[in-house]
């Protein structure tokens, strides 16, 4: 039997992998608040411009929506296959979306709702661990991005050799912790170029362990 605590934060736990119900919307405002570090380190390495038409993938609570339509005078998307994330996007950016600045959209990265060449920049904070197909979900990224387009990785999780801690997370969420090569071969791999990688140590906004953060910027 686990013990009470820890079942408990597991039950709140795997909701990161698709946040529902009422634990989902506690998680999703956990996260607002324990990945605005790495969002605002990881976009110093991301170059925008009040033109750019960017989609967030994952987009969670929709703080990294919220913080695009600050720095483009375009149109901000952001789409997540988790109803609880959809709504809680929605309540954040509702003055954006009557504006017609932003659109929330349900749906899987696998399958995105959009034109080839539709955007300039697609971002993914914490969330390519459970992407069911990376590499080709990669691919359907870049059908969507603009010729030159960019896009955006920022984890905060690189693998540990032998870390019990994260061989747990691993196995509760179904996750996938992709080390730097691994991400460099499969942004490779789905045809991006001009690569570059950037690392922080720093500590994990949940757990307060040493983490490795790491974003990775790319061009189509
Ligand atoms: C750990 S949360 C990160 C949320 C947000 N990006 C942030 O940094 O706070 C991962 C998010 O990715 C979404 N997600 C996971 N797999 C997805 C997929 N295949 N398609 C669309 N969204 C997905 C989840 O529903 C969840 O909202």
């Amino acid at each position: 039997m686990p013990n009470k605590e820890k079942y408990l934060n597991n039950e709140l736990l795997i909701n990161a992998r698709k946040p529902e119900g009422e634990l989902g919307e506690k998680l999703i405002d956990m996260m607002n608040e324990n990945h605005k570090n790495l969002a605002q380190w990881s976009v110093n390495h991301l170059e925008i411009s009040k033109k750019d038409i960017i989609l967030d993938i994952g987009c969670g609570g929709g703080v990294n929506v919220k913080r695009f339509l600050k720095m483009t005078d375009n149109n901000v998307y952001g789409i997540d296959y988790s109803d609880v994330a959809v709504k809680k996007s929605i309540e954040l950016n509702k003055k954006a979306i009557e504006d017609k600045r932003c659109e929330i959209i349900k749906g899987s990265v696998s399958k995105l709702p959009f034109e080839d060449n539709s955007f300039d920049i697609i971002t993914a904070f914490e969330t390519v661990y459970f992407w069911p197909d990376f590499e080709n979900d990669l691919k359907e990224v870049k059908r969507v991005l603009k010729d030159g387009g960019i896009i955006f990785i920022a984890n905060e999780a690189l693998p540990i050799k032998d870390d019990e801690r994260q061989k747990e997370f691993i196995e509760l969420l179904d996750a996938n912790i992709y080390s730097e090569k691994e991400l460099n071969d499969s942004l490779t791999n789905a045809g991006f170029c001009d690569i570059a990688c950037f690392k922080k140590e720093s500590i994990d906004s949940f757990t307060g362990d040493y983490a490795n953060w790491i974003c990775f910027v790319a061009k189509k």
